[in-house]
Formats: structure tokens, sequence, C-alpha cells
């Protein structure tokens, strides 16, 4: 039996369905994302058990340790503290967002590799964020810019955190690709 075809939908916009409910455009390494869950989810759980970005830690239920830090719009921020409903257009960066597309680490990370300041790896991920936002405000910091930073390290890897960020910031220095 012939169809009629004049009733089907003719454009992609006829059958786009219309969402169940409206959800918070989020922009997270590069990608887009609509959480349409609870708004005051903090984003923390958004990212570990949503996106399964699990580099991001607990890390007090105030982000005492740093543990929880990711970057939004370049500034050091705690995930557990922020909720997703404040983080509509704003551009997030995890710690698993600092390769470039290639999966180059970033010399931040290389030199932490190199300076060997990673112990159990806890914290890491927080010190590399936290390093990230200070390395984008002082090209050359010192040791007390450096022990301002909020994070803790239990496995006491703090003087080669100080030694990986010192030359992480002479490597960009000298212009390597960030
Ligand atoms: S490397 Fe273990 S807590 Fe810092």
């Amino acid at each position: 039996m012939a169809q009629d075809h004049a009733a089907l939908p003719s454009k992609a916009a006829d059958i786009t369905p219309t969402p169940v409910r409206p959800g918070i455009e989020l922009q997270i390494n590069g990608e887009a994302f609509r959480h349409t869950g609870d708004p005051e989810m903090p984003l923390l759980w958004y990212l570990r058990d949503v996106l399964r970005l699990n580099g991001t830690k607990y890390s007090g239920e105030h982000g005492e340790g740093g543990a929880d830090l990711v970057l939004v719009n370049g500034k050091a921020t705690s995930a557990i503290g922020m909720s997703v409903s404040k983080l509509a257009g704003k551009k997030i960066t995890t710690v698993e967002g600092l390769a470039d597309a290639k999966g180059n680490l970033h010399p931040l990370q290389l030199a932490f590799i190199d300076e060997d300041a990673i112990g159990c790896g806890y914290c890491t991920p927080g010190w590399l964020i936290a390093s990230m936002d200070l390395l984008g405000r002082n090209k050359d910091p010192s040791d007390n810019d450096i022990d301002g930073l909020p994070n803790l390290c239990r496995c006491g890897c703090q003087t080669r955190v100080r030694k990986a960020i010192k030359r992480a910031a002479a490597a960009m220095k000298q212009g390597a690709k960030a």
C-alpha cells in the first residue's frame, strides 16, 4: 500500500524529541555534557559517579586536602563545594584534561614524574590542578608561593612537589608545550 509521504516529517527538527526536563549544559575537558539530574549535585559526584572521571578525589566534606580541585575558567575550585547548577557555560578542566588531544602529558605532569613527586598518588591530581592555576598567575613561583597551595600530602612528597612545580615553571618558560 502506498505511503502518504506528505504526512512524514521532512526535517530533523520535526523528529527531535523535546527534552523531558531542562538540563544544565556543561563543558568538561573540551566536551559538552548535559546534566539532567539534581542541579545541586556537587560537581565531584557528577565527575566521579556519572562521567567516571575518577582522577578528582574526595578530600573532606569541605575539600580540606585539595585533592578535589578542578579548574573552573582556569581557577582552582573545590569540586565538592561547587554544585553543578553554578557551572553552566563555564569551562571545567579535570586532571584527565591536562594532556593534549594526542595524549602527550602536560609539562607539569612530566615534571611530577621526573621529580618522583608522586607517592600513593591520591593527592597528585589536586596538586596538578592547583599548580596549573598557580603557574597561570605566576610564571616563577617561590617556595612560599608553592607552600601556600591548599594541598596536603600524607606521603610526605611536599619537597619533591616543590621541585616539580619549579621544574615545570622552567620548562614552560623555555617554551615546553602547555
Ligand atoms: S602521594 Fe600519597 S597523599 Fe600525596
